[in-house]
């Protein structure tokens, strides 16, 4: 089984199937599988998000985190915007936020972080949350052909822009060489068990894996970054992050960051 071409035409000299409704939705099935509740759960934790605040989830896919933070906070979170490179994902935050009476306090961005995030102002989010997405921030040398850091290292310093003073930025992150397998047997079997629409959602877990020996594959050329902890936490303090902590989660195949933008 091979990969799909993609929809859209390739900017840089390589397909990037995060664009792809079908990447996308295929990725809509992680929150069927237990170890990823798990996750979202022990970001959430770290959130501990509080009626008023505005928040940011980067690379929000179909909306778990965005969710999650209205839930825990009983409605009462002030807004929440989700940015992602699908364009799908729109149509999953419009019955997201209707399903949850949010109007348009929980609303969905289509765009490339890649690119930063100049569409917002210095200090317009409390705080920010991230679920295995900020490794994807890609950047092309031209001139060495090479693929660079300089996306993600941009990134960080842009979360630090956009946050308040003592804003904090919750984000996990998968783990040099993950091991999908890892993710997989701990979760499928009680997953299949359980899911509402089993076929569908064990196709969907077959395209992840495709999916996920492409993006291993890049992570290898220097294209997407899964990183030794010790070097996310050099790049959040060069960015301006203080009180960087972290945690390895899901199943032990990604970290859980927290660092803060001093007051
Ligand atoms: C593994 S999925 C996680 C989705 C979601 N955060 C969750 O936890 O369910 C990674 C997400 O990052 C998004 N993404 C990847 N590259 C991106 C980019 N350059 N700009 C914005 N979003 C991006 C993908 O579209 C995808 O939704």
């Amino acid at each position: 089984m091979s990969l799909p071409p993609p929809s859209v035409a390739a900017r840089r000299p390589a397909a990037n199937y995060w664009a792809d409704t079908r990447c996308a939705k295929a990725f809509w099935s992680q929150s069927e599988l237990p170890v990823f509740h798990k996750l979202v759960a022990d970001t959430l934790d770290l959130a501990a998000p509080q009626a008023g605040e505005a928040w940011l989830d980067l690379g929000c896919g179909g909306g778990t985190l965005s969710r999650g933070l209205w839930e825990r906070t009983g409605g009462t979170v002030g807004r929440v915007v989700g940015l992602d490179y699908a364009a799908a994902n729109a149509d999953r935050y419009a019955v997201l936020a209707r399903d949850l009476g949010a109007g348009d306090r929980v609303r969905f961005e289509h765009g490339d972080f890649s690119g930063g995030l100049a569409r917002f102002p210095d200090a317009s989010f409390d705080h920010a949350v991230s679920g295995l997405s900020i490794s994807y921030a890609e950047h092309f040398d031209e001139g060495t052909g090479r693929w660079t850091q300089a996306a993600y290292d941009a990134l960080l310093k842009d979360v630090h822009r956009v946050l308040k003073p003592g804003g904090r930025f919750v984000f996990s992150v998968n783990v040099p060489d993950p091991s999908w397998w890892a993710v997989g047997l701990r979760s499928l079997v009680g997953a299949v068990a359980h899911s509402r629409r089993p076929l569908k959602f064990l196709k969907n877990c077959l395209r992840m894996n495709q999916y996920g020996a492409w993006l291993k594959a890049e992570a290898r050329t220097g294209r997407f970054h899964y990183l030794p902890a010790a070097e996310t936490t050099a790049k959040l303090t060069a960015a301006g992050f203080t009180g960087v902590r972290h945690a390895v989660v899901y199943a032990r195949q990604a970290f859980l960051f927290c660092a803060t933008k001093g007051g």
